[in-house]
């Protein structure tokens, strides 16, 4: 039997593949490698195994998805395949919609086809818009900002109906902002074009690659001005997928869980652990606020620890550190330079 993991050569699902392999599945990796490439899928094989099986196919057609489990023998997605960029959201939600929920579409027909129950769904903090309390729990009220945002809840709202009405079970993790990397410096984030996101921007400045970074915003309600956000290492979310595997109950029907640490750090906080890191002082500017942003969010991790057994226990000093690891191996990501 083998789990799929669909977006597999990404970076969230790149690391849960590998953490998948180590806890003794036969690991599947289906992505269209519209935003990752096959160097990414050499280096999870050079982890894992070389004959590693990868198809690459877009997760929204059902016919390929449905032959990949009846080959492979799959009683277990999870389905990270999705476009991820809030800015670029904004200027083709049409992009947006039809590949996030086409693609969840395509994964849970395959699923329903073909008997299989047991889905892990790849959602995002994003769901809690401009939350009015912190931390969130995951019964805080939902409401999307942007049309990334938009298309997880839908995607969300979507299986909580299919599982309703069928023998799908369900659990969608809610990120907040994953960080670092695997520690061997052999996977990692590899943004294709200008980052949007800090930390591979700030990265991507130290290693030359682009002159400064911008702050966006100082004038926050938050104790040093900048935003608050719960960065969370890559492998503690990895590992978060494997114990949400390992906790599904037949019938549990659809269950929201959120991946975070419990703790919120600034901006500037980042900043200083980022430049303690790598041991120089990063040209910064102080710009406006981002069109889109929330001044404030971080988890309640509560529910995660109670059905999961999960709990995230790497620091920011440590995603930073793997972060950076990754990035002087791989100053261009998988490319070469
Ligand atoms: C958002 C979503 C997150 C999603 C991610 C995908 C929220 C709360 N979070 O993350 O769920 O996974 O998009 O892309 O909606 N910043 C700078 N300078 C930069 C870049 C960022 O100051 O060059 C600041 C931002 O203003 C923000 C913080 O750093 O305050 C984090 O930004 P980013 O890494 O882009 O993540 P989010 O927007 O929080």
């Amino acid at each position: 039997m083998s789990v799929l993991v669909t977006g597999g050569a990404g970076f969230i699902g790149s690391h849960t593949a590998v953490v998948l392999h180590e806890s003794g599945r036969k690991v599947v990796i289906l992505d269209d490698l519209s935003n990752s490439s096959t160097a990414a899928v050499d280096a999870i094989r050079s982890l894992t195994r070389p004959d590693l099986p990868f198809v690459e196919a877009d997760a929204a057609d059902s016919d390929v998805v449905g032959r990949v489990i009846v080959e492979h023998e799959v009683d277990e997605v999870v389905h990270f395949a999705a476009y991820k960029s809030v800015s670029e959201s904004v200027e083709k939600p049409l992009e947006y919609y039809s590949n996030n929920v086409g693609s969840t579409i395509g994964v849970t027909r395959a699923m329903i086809e073909n008997g299989v129950s047991r889905l892990v769904f790849s959602s995002s903090c994003t769901v809690y818009g401009e939350p009015d309390e912190v931390p969130v729990t995951e019964s805080s009220p939902t409401g999307a900002v942007n049309p990334y945002g938009a298309t997880k809840l839908v995607c969300e709202q979507l299986l909580v109906d299919v599982a309703a009405v069928s023998a799908l079970d369900v659990m969608a993790l809610r990120y907040f902002n994953p960080v670092g990397a695997h520690p061997s410096g052999n996977i990692g984030e590899d943004p294709i074009g200008v980052p949007t996101n800090l930390v591979p921007y700030l990265m991507q400045v130290a290693v030359g690659r682009l002159d400064r970074l911008s702050v966006f915003g100082e004038d926050y309600d938050t104790p040093d001005g900048s935003a608050v956000r719960d960065y969370i290492h890559v492998m503690d979310l990895a590992h978060g997928h494997v114990a949400a595997l390992d906790s599904m109950v037949p019938h549990g029907r659809f269950t929201a869980v959120n991946l975070g640490t419990g703790e919120g750090h600034s901006v500037l906080e980042v900043l200083a652990v980022a430049n303690e890191v790598i041991g120089i002082s990063l040209p910064t500017q102080v710009a406006g606020r981002r069109a889109g942003d929330v001044e404030r969010i971080w988890a309640d991790p509560t529910l995660a620890a109670q059905l999961l057994g999960w709990h995230a226990n790497r620091s920011l000093h440590e995603m930073l550190a793997d972060h950076w690891h990754w990035q002087q191996k791989h100053p261009t990501g998988y490319r070469a330079s």
